[in-house]
């Protein structure tokens, strides 16, 4: 499977077929959302909430995003990599966005860079763009600025909010942002940013009329203690309860002696085989 390029994201928004997004943060993750073809990574910042405990993104640094990136790219060598820029690493000009969205690139090994925010970004995204690194926006509800937001809301609901959604969407394609990441807008305000707008745009929470789809894949297979009910998220499995069964029968089996086995132990004459030994 050919990996998907920033020119045929376009292609496919105007042959109208769906984009599917899913975040990953490690190998495996990485590979087994490439086995399933998807057709983009986001290397989220949601890393912070899913993988690293935190209440909210702002924790996460550069070298997190680094770190994590290297393992999804080794996971996933066939498919397109974005990664977030972190909170506030893209906020303190041009340049120092460029510096910071380049280690992404060279030492995290991604194809593209995703920042929060909308037409105050516009010189950035021109410095990113023009340096052969393509943006992905992200409008609506912006998780590194939920202490100024208060809260994980619905957003766009007035008709300034709308209006000022759609004039950004509108900045960041001028500005050269290769496709937007729309969260927790209402369907008729993503619909009519997606008409609008000649990107495709990409929805979480935000209903049916937008180019593609992105799912956090701890929210996806439900997988980790913290995983709460969103009505934004379909749950396709749920490997939480799968793992904690498994490691309380071994905890338990440990305890009643059950585990090992004869068959998981070695003979001494099996261990002076090469073949079973190592
Ligand atoms: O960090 C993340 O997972 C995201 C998606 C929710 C779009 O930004
Ligand atoms: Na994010």
């Amino acid at each position: 499977k050919q990996a998907l390029t920033v020119p045929r994201l376009k292609t496919m928004k105007n042959q109208g077929k769906p984009i599917a997004m899913v975040t990953a943060y490690d190998h495996p993750s990485a590979m087994l959302s490439e086995e399933a073809g998807v057709d983009l990574i986001l290397v989220g910042d949601s890393l912070g909430n899913v993988v690293l405990g935190y209440e909210t993104t702002v924790p996460v640094t550069l070298e997190d995003m680094i770190y994590h990136t290297r393992s999804v790219v080794r996971g996933a060598p066939g498919t397109m990599i974005v990664t977030d820029m972190p909170f506030a690493t893209y906020r303190l000009g041009p340049e120092a966005t460029l510096r910071n969205a380049a280690r992404l690139m060279q030492e995290g090994g991604a194809h593209a860079v995703k920042l929060e925010g909308g037409a105050e970004l516009a010189a950035e995204i021109r410095v990113l763009t023009s340096a052969g690194i393509p943006v992905l926006g992200h409008l609506g509800l912006t998780p590194q600025s939920v202490h100024q937001i208060g809260g994980y809301k619905v957003q766009g609901k007035s008709s300034e909010e709308a209006e000022k959604l759609l004039q950004d969407a509108r900045a960041l394609e001028q500005a050269g942002a290769f496709g937007i990441v729309l969260e927790l807008v209402p369907e008729e305000l993503a619909a009519a940013v997606t008409r609008s707008i000649g990107i495709p745009t990409i929805g979480i929470g935000a209903g049916r009329g937008c180019d593609g789809q992105v799912l956090v894949y701890h929210d996806l297979i439900r997988y980790g203690s913290g995983i709460r009910d969103k009505k934004m998220v379909k749950s396709y499995a749920n490997v939480g309860d799968t793992i904690r069964e498994a490691i309380a029968q071994y905890v338990d089996e440990v305890k009643t002696k059950a585990f090992p086995e004869e068959k998981h132990a070695f003979t001494l004459q099996q261990a002076a085989d090469p073949a079973q030994g190592g």
